[in-house]
């Protein structure tokens, strides 16, 4: 009954939106624990008419040392599931997002790197601080023929208020993809300014859902219910659609 009441007051995703960013995949990660939980929130999704999704389990050195073989193993195992229990017309594909560590130059140097679509490759920093060779990791990512995706530039404290900053990164060669969640408070006030000053500034490109968990999707679907929300970010999702899988 309360996914009947939603669907008449919150808007639709667009039809061809790729949510790119999501913890979806069960157990490789701090996102979903297991494939029930995984199934629960792709039913939940459905809801708001997102029907294609490239998972992006964290890769990690030290934390989540996902191989290449563990993600495409663990997509496979959902995958299964959700086709015995729903048969009409998702797409499922699995990508990662990469810490910008020492583990990820050695999986650059290998090629051993799931990119979302394309070339086009989710990378990460830490929230506090910049890793130690950050412009010299953007130029190898692209000389070894990616380009990096930088997940939610609006939420490393340490690049807040440094506009300068952010027009460098762009220059370098990053692309820049908002999490839906820094629209709401969720993440506080500072990331939504500084969210809401880098869309003004047009530096965004794509945008995901970055869902984890239960408490992320709650707050997506109060999102989706905002006008404010479509108007701002239905361009990007408009660019998340042209991309191919
Ligand atoms: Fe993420």
């Amino acid at each position: 009954m309360l996914n009947i009441f939603r669907k008449k007051k919150g808007r639709l995703f667009p039809s061809g939106y790729i949510d790119i960013h999501n913890h979806i995949l069960p157990g490789i990660d701090d996102g979903s624990p297991d494939v029930e939980t995984s199934i629960y929130l792709l039913e939940e999704l459905r809801e708001l008419g997102i029907r294609k999704l490239v998972f992006t389990p964290h890769v990690m050195e030290g934390v989540w040392e996902n191989s290449t073989t563990d993600i495409a193993a663990t997509l496979e195992i959902l995958e299964a599931e959700w086709d015995t229990r729903n048969r009409d017309g998702f797409s499922l594909h699995a990508a990662a997002e990469y810490m910008m560590d020492e583990g990820f130059l050695a999986r650059l140097e290998r090629r051993d790197l799931l990119p979302i679509s394309g070339n086009i490759l989710l990378v990460e920093m830490s929230f506090v601080s910049p890793p130690m060779h950050l412009y010299k990791t953007i130029a190898d990512i692209q000389v070894a023929g990616y380009r990096p995706l930088l997940a939610h530039p609006e939420r490393y404290f340490f690049l807040h208020q440094d506009w300068e900053e952010y027009k460098k990164l762009r220059s370098a060669g990053c692309l820049f993809q908002l999490n839906m969640l820094s629209m709401s408070h969720y993440y506080g006030k500072e990331v939504r300014n500084t969210a809401l000053q880098l869309l003004k500034k047009g530096y965004y490109h794509y945008i995901g859902s970055d869902l984890h968990h239960e408490r992320h999707l709650h707050q997506i679907q109060k999102l989706a219910e905002r006008k404010e929300f479509w108007r701002k970010v239905e361009p990007l999702m408009e660019n998340n659609s042209q991309l191919v899988r």
